[in-house]
């Protein structure tokens, strides 16, 4: 008998405000391998979803997916932003369209400073926020924008990769598992810095392992669980169910 509980009944599709991004029904393939499984959920602009799982769960994939990163490939879905199909482009046309991936390990260049490491997501319009907004927002990134970013710590390499990403002209933020390896006074540092991004209006997806950390600045979340949605609710829906975070979160 499958005593799995179903907290798909929790599912918040009350919603009628247009979404800003909208997965429908996306189905994902490394070579052979079905991982991402009919995954549908939306985010509305101004929003920061989380998106959490266990470990395996499909995270990485789903972003990796949206943006069109061609590994996996979406072989079935449909994904829209601001009303243009990004299902039907490169990933390079999804960036252009305002999709921007900070992946796990950051990829800080070698070889450049801060400051050319932003300057080098410039290049290509449209372009973002100025270099003097970025260090404002990240007060740490303007103080070593001569030194070489791989010689920066974890917590300041996880906000240049950020601050690369608000460089272009950038409508969705995906972050996956900024916070991992990080000092709670660093976690606590970015999280700020993500509230107040949001504040200027800016969408965000957050993958983290840290779950009740990206619950706190979540306002919704959707839960994977091998490659398919067991929970979309708000952030205090999963605080405030015991069960749904021992079955899904661990915590
Ligand atoms: N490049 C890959 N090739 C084949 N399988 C992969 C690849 N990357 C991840 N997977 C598999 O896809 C599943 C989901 O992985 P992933 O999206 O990384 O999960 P999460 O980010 O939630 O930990 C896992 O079973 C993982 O082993
Ligand atoms: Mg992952």
């Amino acid at each position: 008998m499958n005593t799995k509980p179903d907290f798909s009944k929790h599912a918040n599709q009350a919603s009628t405000a247009p979404a800003f991004l909208s997965v429908w029904d996306m189905h994902s393939y490394y070579g052979e391998s079905y991982i991402v499984q009919g995954v549908s959920f939306n985010v509305h602009e101004g929003e920061i979803l989380a998106l959490l799982g266990r470990n395996g769960a499909g995270k990485t994939s789903t972003l990796r997916s949206i943006a069109r990163l061609g590994d996996p490939e979406v072989k079935h879905g449909e994904i829209w932003l601001d009303h243009k199909p990004l299902h039907k482009m490169a990933s390079h046309e999804a960036a252009a369209s305002g999709l921007g991936l900070v992946p796990e390990d950051r990829r800080i260049i070698p070889g450049l400073t801060v400051e050319e490491n932003l300057q080098l997501a410039q290049i290509a319009p449209p372009v973002g926020w100025s270099l003097e907004r970025l260090y404002e927002l990240f007060p740490r990134l303007g103080e070593r924008r001569k030194q070489e970013g791989v010689t920066l710590s974890g917590g300041e390499q996880q906000m240049l990769a950020i601050a690369r990403a608000l460089a272009r002209d950038l409508k969705v933020l995906l972050l996956d598992e900024p916070y991992e390896g990080l000092a709670p006074v660093i976690v606590d540092e970015i999280e700020k810095t993500l509230m107040h991004i949001k504040q200027q209006g800016m969408t965000t997806i957050i993958v983290e392992q840290n779950a009740v950390r990206a619950l706190e600045l979540a306002d919704r979340a959707v839960i994977l669980d091998t490659g398919s949605i067991v929970f979309d609710g708000t952030a205090t829906e999963v605080l405030e169910n015991e069960e749904l975070r021992a079955e899904y979160l661990a915590i």
